[in-house]
């Protein structure tokens, strides 16, 4: 079973998905995470994908979509996997048709996460991330235990390269033209749940909870 998050850069996607995760026994598939490891590893991968993302600007979606089918075919599935940041195109959107038709794996819901673009620049204004574990923060929201050290692996919290007032923008600026799309893609085949994420991280999980609790007794009685 698959779950889509989709939502504008800061919207709660990773948030969120990592509290379905612990809750549900899936598995987070986050595609700016991989390809953040990637370029931590400094291996080939990395090194072309690096300059797109600290511009705020997407990966070519062939690229993108390679580093997605080998984490599929190769990686834990766990009771389902959530797509955290795939698809961001509709031509990305068109690969995943294949992908899960290939597999026969079965996609129960796209969770939109709604937010105001004021509260997104609130949230990555204040988001401080963990780039030995991937985990993150918010300095008012969700701050960690112990003031710039990460809760799960201790690591020292860093902003994210492509946190910057410029890259911010044209990741926004992206979303609208590449991404925002797929709200219309994913209704037209009644996939789409549209969630206001605005509300505080506890408030937005119930949503979400209830949301997905529904899809996946529907899903399972779909077969
Ligand atoms: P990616 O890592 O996917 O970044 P993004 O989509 O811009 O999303 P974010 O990670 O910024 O935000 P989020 O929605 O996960 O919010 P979070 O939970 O962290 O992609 C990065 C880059 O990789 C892309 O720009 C692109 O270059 C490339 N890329 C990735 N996938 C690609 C693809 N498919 N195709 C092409 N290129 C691709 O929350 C944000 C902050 O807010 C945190 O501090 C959090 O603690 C806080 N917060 C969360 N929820 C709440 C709440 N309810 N109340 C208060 N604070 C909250």
């Amino acid at each position: 079973m698959i779950w889509i998050f989709l939502g504008a850069p800061g919207a709660g996607k990773g948030t969120q998905a990592e509290r379905l995760q612990r809750d549900f026994g899936f598995v987070q598939v986050s595609t700016g995470e991989l390809l953040r490891e990637a370029m931590r590893a400094g291996t080939e991968l990395g090194n072309r994908v690096q300059g797109y993302i600290t511009r705020g600007e997407l990966v070519p979606d062939d690229l993108v979509a390679g580093v997605l089918i080998e984490r599929l075919t190769w990686g834990e599935t766990g009771n389902g996997v959530i797509l955290d940041g795939f698809p961001r195109t509709v031509r990305q959107a068109e690969i995943l048709e294949q992908i899960l038709a290939k597999h026969c794996w079965q996609l129960c819901a796209v969770l939109y996460l709604d937010v105001p673009e004021e509260v997104v620049l609130l949230r990555l204004g204040g988001r401080r991330n963990c780039p030995q574990c991937g985990a993150n923060y918010h300095v008012v929201a969700l701050p960690p235990k112990v003031a710039g050290r990460c809760d799960r692996c201790g690591g020292e919290l860093v902003v994210r390269p492509d946190d910057t007032p410029e890259a911010i923008r044209k990741r926004l600026e992206v979303f609208h033209q590449q991404t925002e799309p797929l709200v219309a893609f994913y209704s037209g085949k009644r996939l789409l749940e549209r969630i206001d994420a605005s509300g505080e991280v506890d408030e937005v999980y119930q949503a979400v909870k209830s949301v997905v609790s529904r899809r996946w007794r529907q899903c399972l009685a779909e077969g």
